[in-house]
Formats: structure tokens, C-alpha cells, sequence
């Protein structure tokens, strides 16, 4: 059943439900195979820097028709998202859940908008989800051309910033990065305990691409609730799909689609029960 976020994040305890981006029939279907596979919930995450691959209902249409059947929840988020005529776009489209992410601009601004999303959406019985801090780009990502840099979230404000917005979920900026890292990362744990204690809503990892197993679980154990994953998805299955190509080059391409969502799956299906475990 589609639910809202801040329902399929409810009653988690030390665990986390993983958000997948989604652009395809192909990476809608992946993500459906890991919940039909696992028995878990999982949410699928249309970002709108996607918008040239899929329209907003075309996406409803194809989630609606897919998850129809499956044995755990789903949401249907939208990500990252700047533009508040897109985010209204997606309400009416049937969308459960939203990011409106204000991380660039100055806090104040950022508050104002984001509080206006939420009760826009809420009116709907649609989560919402904001960003304070901002997550650097690393390599490989699809996200956006510019990199903000990074500025981990200060725990105060992200107090502040949850009562005064009224948002469902807060995205945390403690490190990880958008894409694959270009060196060690370093998660720290340290800003997101202080953030935890003064933050009362769930609490969003983006960046989960790459993120050892070990950091993963220490950001569960310390407040992450919903993880996101993308690029990691993409570069399995890109690299399995040009070893199979290379083995045939006439291989159908009814079989290369059944082939990635297949291979989408594997990824997601890990990472949906790392993030399950305890
Ligand atoms: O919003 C999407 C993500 O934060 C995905 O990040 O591509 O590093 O996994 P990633
Ligand atoms: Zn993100």
C-alpha cells in the first residue's frame, strides 16, 4: 500500500527505510522486486532533476500499477526539490510525500518556505521533508552540477528549525556525500548524537552511496531513520549491463530491460535489509 512518510517511518526503532531514486519503468520495478523480495518497506523517490526521463503522472500511474500486490508499504517521494509549482505539481499528481530542499539559502528563507510546503502538503495528508546543511558533491552523481560544498548541520538550528517548519523528516548534512566518495569518507557521528537529542522528527541520510556498512549502522543506531540511494544503483547496473552487452552484442533489448530491473533489485534489495537488521 502507498503510505506517507511520516507513516512509513513511524515505530522504527534503530532502523532505517531506504529511499531509492527512480526514473524508469525499469528502476520502479527494481525497487517493487526488493519489497516483493525482502517483505519490507521501501520508498520509491522520483527526484525532479528526473523530470526529463518521466512526467510526475506518468510516474503515479506506473508506481500505482506496480506496487499493487506487494507485502510491505511504499511512499512515493518527491526529491530534492527547489521549485514549490513542481511540489504542488506532485500533490495533485498523488505523490504521498515531498522534499522541498532550501539547504542553499539563508536559514530564515529557508524556514519560510519550507513551513509553507508543509502546510500545503499536510492539507493533503502528504509528509514533507527539509534540509538543513548542506552535502558536498562527490563522483558520479546525477544530482546537480554545482557542489554547495559542505557545511554540517548545526544542532541547534536544526531544533529550531524542525518546531518552527512543522516538516515530518529533516535531511542532516553530517559528511556523506552526493554520488561515489573520491576519498575516505568521514561520518560524524558526533554532530548527528547532538543532533538527535535536540530533534525530535525523523532524521534523513542523504548520500548513502558507498557508505560503509559500519558508518551505516552507527547512523542508525544514532537517530537515521530514512536513508537515500542512488548512485550506487546506477553504477552496479550500468557496469553488470556492459559485461553482459560485451558477452552479446546482439542481445535482445526486452531482455537487457527484464536484465535491469533485475540487477536495480540486488542493489536495493541490499541495502533494504542492512538498513532492517539490528
Ligand atoms: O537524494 C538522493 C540521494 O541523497 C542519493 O545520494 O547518489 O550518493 O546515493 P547517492
Ligand atoms: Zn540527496
Amino acid at each position: 500500500m502507498l503510505v506517507n512518510l511520516k507513516t512509513i517511518l513511524s515505530g522504527l526503532d534503530k532502523k532505517a527505510v531506504g529511499s531509492f531514486n527512480i526514473y524508469s519503468y525499469e528502476t520502479i520495478h527494481g525497487v517493487c522486486r526488493a519489497v516483493e523480495k525482502t517483505g519490507k518497506p521501501a520508498i520509491i523517490s522520483f527526484g525532479a532533476s528526473y523530470l526529463n526521463n518521466m512526467s510526475l503522472g506518468m510516474v503515479k500511474s506506473i508506481v500505482d500499477e506496480a506496487v499493487k500486490g506487494l507485502p510491505a508499504d511504499t511512499a512515493l517521494h518527491l526529491d530534492h526539490c527547489k521549485d514549490t509549482d513542481i511540489i504542488k505539481a506532485a500533490l495533485e499528481a498523488g505523490f504521498t510525500s515531498v522534499m522541498y530542499d532550501g539547504s542553499a539559502l539563508p536559514f530564515d528563507e529557508n524556514v519560510k518556505n519550507s513551513r509553507a510546503v508543509a502546510n500545503m502538503a499536510h492539507a493533503r495528508g502528504v509528509s514533507v521533508e527539509a534540509e538543513l546543511g548542506s552535502i558536498a558533491l562527490g563522483q558520479y552523481s546525477n544530482e546537480s552540477d554545482i557542489d554547495h560544498g559542505e557545511a554540517y548541520t548545526n544542532p541547534a538550528n536544526a531544533a529550531e528549525f524542525a518546531n518552527v517548519t512543522g516538516v515530518d523528516a529533516l535531511a542532516v548534512s553530517i559528511g556523506t556525500v552526493h554520488g561515489m566518495y573520491k576519498a575516505e569518507p568521514n561520518i560524524r557521528i558526533d554532530i548527528l548524537r547532538e543532533i538527535s537529542k535536540m530533534v525530535s522528527i525523523p532524521l534523513v541520510l542523504h548520500g548513502g552511496s558507498g557508505t560503509p556498512e559500519e558508518k551505516i549502522k552507527e547512523c542508525i543506531e544514532n537517530g537515521i531513520k530514512k536513508i537515500n540511494v542512488n548512485t550506487e544503483i546506477s553504477q552496479y547496473t550500468v557496469k553488470r549491463l556492459a559485461d553482459i552487452i560485451a558477452g552479446d552484442r546482439n542481445i535482445h533489448l526486452s531482455k537487457l530491460t527484464l536484465m535491469q530491473s533485475e540487477l536495480v533489485s540486488e542493489v536495493v534489495e541490499k541495502y533494504i535489509t542492512l538498513f532492517a537488521e539490528r
